[in-house]
C-alpha cells in the first residue's frame, strides 16, 4: 500500500505545476450509497473514509464526492441548507476534515460539490426572503417576481422545470419565485453581489479544509436572459443539451467562472473546478474551460453515445478538437447520478455488461481525464424493479420512467455479509435495497475472479499509471474494418474496439497488453471477439 501511495501521491506540494487534472482519473463517491460506516443504512463519510484503501488500490488519483451538506434531502443533497456544514446523516465537519486529510495520505484527491443554482427551502436566506416580503432586499437575493393575469395567478413567464411542472410557485403574499428544479430548490440570483460574495466565501471554507476542487452543479444555469422571457413552446426539457434556453447556457455564467478560476489559483496545490454545464453542443461546453475558466467539463456528449462504431469515433474526434482548441483536456464520461448506468442502456446481461467492458477500455485508452461512477468498475446494471415505495426521486414527476433511483442503489462489497456488506452487520436495512443476485458482483467476489470487471479495471489503471505521459499523447485513428474502431498513441501503444456482434479479423497491431476479451491471434491476424476491446503494445512503432 505504502509503494502505491508514493506512486500517485498528488504533485505539487513543492510548488511544481503537476497539471494534474488533465489525464487524473477520477472516481465519483454518491456518497449516499458507497459506504455506510455507521450502520443506519444510509452511507456517509466514515464509510468513505474506511473504504480509501479500496480506492487507492483501485488505482485512481481523485474522488468526488457528491453533497454531503446540511439539507432537508428534497434532491438527496442537491437542496443545500447549510453550505459550511455536513448532514447528520453523513457525519460531522470533523468526519469531513479527517477524510480529506487521509485521502491525501493515500495519495488522493478529494473533490466537493457546490451547488450555486439554487439553495434549499429551508435555507436560511429562503427564510428571510419569505418572512421579509415582496420588495425586501432578502428577496433580491432569489428570484421573485409578480405574475401575469389581471390578478398576478399566472407565472411570470412560461418555464418548465427540469423535474417537471413549471419553474415557478407562487406564495401566499402573491409573488412568484423561480425553481429550475423541485419547488425546494429556489434559485439564487446571481445579478446580486452578496450571492458572489458569499459563494467564494463558501469555496475558500473548503478551500482552507483542504480540498482539491469542486464539481460546479448546474453550471450554466446561475445566470438567466435579461428579462426572463418566454421559451415560447412546451416539452423544454427536450431542448436542453441541443438548443440554447433563456435559462441555461447564458454567456454571463463566465464571468463566475472567470471569478472562481481566480480565486482557486490563488491557493497553493492546483485546486480545480469541474463544469456540469449541459451546454447545446461540443464546442459550447469548451467555452466553460478556457484558459481562464474552470479546469474540466463533463462530457455528456460522450455519455449519450449510441454503441456505435461511426458515433463513437465522431464524437472523440470532435471532443478532442472542440477542448483542444482551447487548451482544455477532455473528459471522458460514461454514468453518474443522473443517468441509467450504461451495462443497461448498452442492451443490458451479457450485451450490457460485455459492452460495459469494452466501452471501459475505450475511455481508459483516450487522451485526458476520465471519470468512472461508483460500480461502474464491479459492470453493475441498472435496478429496474425497485419497489415503489422505495421511490423518491424528485424527477418522476416529469416521468415516472425518469427516476434516478436505479442508478443510486448501494455497492456490495462482501457476498457473504448480510446486506452484501454494505453497513454493519445488525445494521438497518440499506435504504434501498441491493438485489440478492449482486453477490457474485461484489467487491470481494471480484478480487478473487482474475477475470472479473474490477480486475480489468484495475489492470487498467495500472498500465495508464505506468505510462506517464499516457494522458497528454495525441491520438492517431488507424484504418479498421467497418463497425470496428481502432487508434495509436504516443510510444507503441494501440488499441482496437470491436462494436459489432460479430467476431471481427484486423492484421495484430503488437502484443495484447490487455483485453475486455481475448482475441485469438493468428498468422499476423487478430481476431476480436463481439462488443470487445484490446489494448496492444506495437511492435516497431
Ligand atoms: C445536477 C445534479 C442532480 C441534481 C440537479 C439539481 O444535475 O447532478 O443530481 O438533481 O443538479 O441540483
Amino acid at each position: 500500500m505504502t509503494e502505491l501511495a508514493q506512486s500517485h501521491r498528488p504533485g505539487g506540494a513543492d510548488g511544481t505545476a503537476t497539471r494534474w487534472w488533465r489525464d487524473a482519473v477520477i472516481y465519483q463517491v454518491y456518497v449516499r450509497s458507497f459506504a455506510d460506516g455507521n450502520g443506519d443504512g444510509i452511507g456517509d463519510l466514515l464509510g468513505v473514509r474506511g473504504r480509501l484503501p479500496y480506492l487507492a488500490d483501485l488505482g485512481v488519483d481523485a474522488l468526488w464526492l457528491t453533497p454531503f451538506y446540511t439539507s432537508p434531502m428534497a434532491d438527496f443533497g442537491y437542496d443545500v441548507a447549510d453550505y459550511r456544514d455536513v448532514d447528520p446523516i453523513f457525519g460531522t465537519l470533523a468526519d469531513a476534515a479527517a477524510l480529506v486529510e487521509e485521502a491525501h495520505r493515500y495519495g488522493l484527491r478529494v473533490i466537493v460539490d457546490v451547488v450555486p443554482n439554487h439553495t434549499s427551502d429551508r435555507h436560511a436566506w429562503f427564510r428571510e426572503a419569505l418572512e421579509a416580503g415582496p420588495g425586501s432586499p432578502e428577496r433580491e437575493r432569489y428570484v421573485f417576481r409578480e405574475g401575469r393575469g389581471e390578478n398576478g395567478e399566472l407565472p411570470p413567464n412560461d418555464w418548465e422545470s427540469i423535474f417537471g411542472g413549471r419553474a415557478w410557485t407562487r406564495l401566499p403574499d402573491g409573488e412568484w419565485y423561480l425553481h429550475l428544479f423541485a419547488p425546494e430548490q429556489p434559485d439564487l440570483n446571481w445579478e446580486n453581489p452578496e450571492v458572489h460574495a458569499e459563494f467564494e466565501s463558501v469555496l475558500r471554507f473548503w478551500l482552507d479544509l483542504g480540498v482539491d476542487g469542486f464539481r460546479v452543479d448546474v453550471a450554466h444555469g446561475m445566470v438567466k436572459a435579461p428579462g426572463l422571457p418566454d421559451v415560447g413552446h412546451p416539452d423544454q426539457i427536450r431542448m436542453i443539451g441541443t438548443d440554447v434556453v433563456p435559462f441555461f447556457d447564458q454567456d454571463g455564467v463566465h464571468d463566475i467562472h472567470r471569478a472562481w478560476r481566480r480565486l482557486l489559483d490563488s491557493y497553493p496545490g492546483e485546486r480545480i473546478g469541474v463544469a456540469e454545464a449541459w451546454a447545446p453542443s461540443p464546442g459550447r461546453l469548451a467555452r466553460y474551460v478556457r484558459p481562464d475558466e474552470l479546469h474540466q467539463a463533463f462530457n455528456f456528449h460522450f455519455l449519450g453515445t449510441p454503441w456505435e462504431a461511426a458515433a463513437f469515433r465522431a464524437v472523440i474526434q470532435e471532443s478532442l478538437d472542440t477542448a483542444g482548441s482551447v487548451g482544455a483536456p477532455t473528459t471522458w464520461v460514461l454514468s453518474n447520478h443522473d443517468v441509467k448506468r450504461h451495462v443497461t442502456r448498452y442492451g443490458g446481461g451479457g450485451t450490457g455488461l460485455r459492452r460495459a467492458r469494452a466501452a471501459a477500455l475505450l475511455t481508459l485508452g483516450l487522451p485526458g481525464s476520465a471519470y468512472v461512477y461508483q460500480g461502474e468498475e464491479l459492470g453493475l446494471p441498472e435496478v429496474l424493479d425497485l419497489p415503489e415505495e422505495f421511490l423518491h426521486d424528485p424527477q418522476r414527476l416529469r416521468d415516472p420512467e425518469a427516476g434516478r433511483d436505479g442508478c443510486r442503489v448501494p455497492l456490495p462489497w462482501n457476498e457473504t455479509e448480510p446486506h452484501l456488506g454494505f453497513g454493519l452487520p445488525g445494521g438497518e436495512d440499506p435504504w434501498l435495497p441491493i438485489p440478492a443476485s449482486w453477490g457474485p458482483l461484489s467487491v470481494e467476489s471480484q478480487l478473487a475472479d482474475p477475470s472479473s470487471t474490477l480486475n480489468l479495471y484495475r489492470r487498467a489503471l495500472e498500465v495508464r499509471r505506468a505510462r506517464r505521459s499516457f494522458g497528454e499523447d495525441a491520438l492517431a485513428w488507424l484504418p479498421s474494418p467497418e463497425g470496428t474502431l481502432a487508434f495509436a498513441r504516443g510510444e507503441g501503444f494501440a488499441c482496437t474496439v470491436n462494436l459489432t456482434g460479430e467476431p471481427v479479423e484486423l492484421p495484430a497491431p503488437g502484443r495484447v497488453l490487455l483485453a475486455s476479451e481475448e482475441p485469438v491471434i493468428e498468422g499476423g491476424l487478430a481476431r476480436l471477439a463481439p462488443d470487445s476491446a484490446v489494448w496492444w503494445e506495437r511492435e516497431g512503432a
